[in-house]
């Protein structure tokens, strides 16, 4: 049984990750959804909110379960028995980051290893920071994330 693990901070999760989580749970048993604390990020939404919003958007999905975590993202994959991480890549703006951070989570456990999915094309200009962005400005986000989060992004509109 092959179980993965979907990193990311998800402030929130986007219609681009709801993609990938599908394709990921497609090639594997069980996919968690790992959603980091990541403070220095300074996130919108807390871990509880990121949490409960991914979980709640997910739960059509009967092998995916949605976990926060802090500390390192290969230490959560090894004491929950996870040998898979799952990134996605948009565009090549994305590769070198990711290029990166896969050499240096190899280097600290061999035993993981990372696999990269692509979205569907229309996913592939979705960031949460565009979303978050274009959400506190008033705009219009209803085709690049879930109607929950969206009612929960309302909530933080400036204009
Ligand atoms: N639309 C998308 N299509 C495919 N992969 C995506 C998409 N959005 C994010 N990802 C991937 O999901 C993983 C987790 O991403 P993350 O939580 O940083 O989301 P993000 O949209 O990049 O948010 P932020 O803008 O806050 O960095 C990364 O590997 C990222 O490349
Ligand atoms: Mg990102």
């Amino acid at each position: 049984m092959t179980q993965a693990m979907y990193p990311g901070t998800f402030d929130p999760i986007t219609n681009g990750h709801y993609d990938l989580v599908r394709r990921a749970a497609v090639i594997f048993d069980k996919v968690v959804v790992a959603i980091a604390a990541n403070p220095g990020k300074t996130p919108l939404f807390t871990l509880e909110q990121r949490v409960d919003l991914a979980a709640r958007v997910l739960a059509d999905l009967p092998n995916v379960t949605v976990k926060g975590y802090s500390g390192l993202t290969v230490e959560f994959a090894r004491q929950n028995d996870l040998s898979v991480v799952v990134r996605g890549l948009r565009a090549i703006s994305d590769f070198e980051f990711e290029f990166q951070l896969a050499n240096m989570s190899r280097h600290i456990a061999r035993d993981v290893e990372t696999v990269f999915l692509t979205p569907q094309e229309q996913f592939t200009f979705i960031s949460s920071t565009l979303v978050r962005e274009i959400a506190v400005l008033g705009g219009n986000v209803s085709e690049f994330v879930h109607p929950i989060v969206e009612a929960e992004l309302r909530k933080h509109r400036r204009v």
